[in-house]
């Protein structure tokens, strides 16, 4: 077996390559002049397993994906058995109005015609699986992230919408604490409305866990309740971290004291790998 690092999951191909015992794959990407990107895989891997890496987030890796791929099965790879960290484009997965492309559907019946296996971390809805036209899998960060917040020493798990109610079990349960949740509305992509609850976290350090944050409006929000009812500490975790426009600042100013992400989107909060939890299931 190779492994095959995309550009966004190299951290994770990395370790997995440590893990496993597996060697990388030596590859050439250059951007042509127009910007357009050039792939081509150095080893031969006529007849081997490949497990390519590679997250699907922002755009530009989704093309590189597809390319990566088709390399890997023009140089005819035995099996190969694709790793998407974090699915990007899985929130849009049905046609909420007439007329709509039902992206999460689209990304996986492309992504199924060159892989024979798909691996993906926490997808936005579990259901997302079935529109992979191959066999698909999926890995939970909970019981990792559980673990880093565990060593904070918190006193609760919050789940900040019902959505995320499972996870937040899941890591009390790990932890050792209690769990509560929160019950939201999203009012559009940027705003969402927290409904005022009575929450046991007077003086507590508390977690709050979910799968994404995006623009961090549902954490802050979350930060801001629980911080108004005495929390002493809130720490914020999220699978897969897209910090996207003023998250981080939302997230600072609502008095967050600590934001812990994993690294299936690489970024500064990276501080729970992935990898370990991947490799039961390559295996
Ligand atoms: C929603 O269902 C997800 O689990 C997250 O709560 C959501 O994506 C977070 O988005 P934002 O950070 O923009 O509030």
């Amino acid at each position: 077996m190779y492994i095959l690092s995309g550009t966004a999951s190299k951290s994770i191909a990395k370790d997995l390559s440590k893990l496993i015992k597996v060697p990388l794959l030596k590859t050439e990407l250059k951007r042509f002049p127009d910007k357009e990107l050039y792939v081509r895989i150095l080893d031969n891997i006529k007849g081997k397993d490949i497990t390519i890496v590679q997250t699907t987030y922002p755009d530009e890796n989704i093309i590189e994906l597809f390319l990566l791929l088709n390399a890997v099965k023009e140089a005819k790879a035995k099996k190969i058995t694709t790793i998407i960290p974090y699915y990007g484009y899985a929130r849009q997965d049905t046609m909420f109005k007439p007329g709509e492309a039902i992206s999460a559907k689209a990304l996986a019946e492309l992504i199924s015609l060159n892989s024979d296996k798909v691996i993906t971390v926490d997808p936005h809805k579990e259901y997302i699986l079935d529109f992979f036209k191959t066999k698909a899998y999926s890995v939970s960060a909970v019981p990792t992230i559980a673990e880093y917040l565990k060593t904070k020493k918190v006193d609760m798990i919050l789940a900040p919408d019902k959505g995320a109610l499972n996870s937040a079990k899941e890591a009390s349960k790990i932890i050792g604490c209690d769990f509560d949740y929160m019950e939201k509305t999203r009012i559009d992509g940027k705003n969402v409305e927290i409904k005022p609850k009575n929450l046991d976290v007077k003086n507590k350090k508390v977690g709050i866990v979910d799968d994404i944050i995006s623009t961090g409006g549902t954490m802050a929000k979350s930060i801001n309740e629980l911080k108004k009812q005495g929390a002493k500490k809130v720490f914020v975790s999220c699978t897969h971290g897209l910090f996207a426009g003023e998250a981080i600042k939302k997230l600072n100013s609502a008095g967050c004291d600590e934001i812990i992400s994993t690294d299936t989107i690489e970024n500064k909060f990276s501080k729970v790998k992935i990898a370990k939890a991947l490799t039961n299931i390559i295996k």
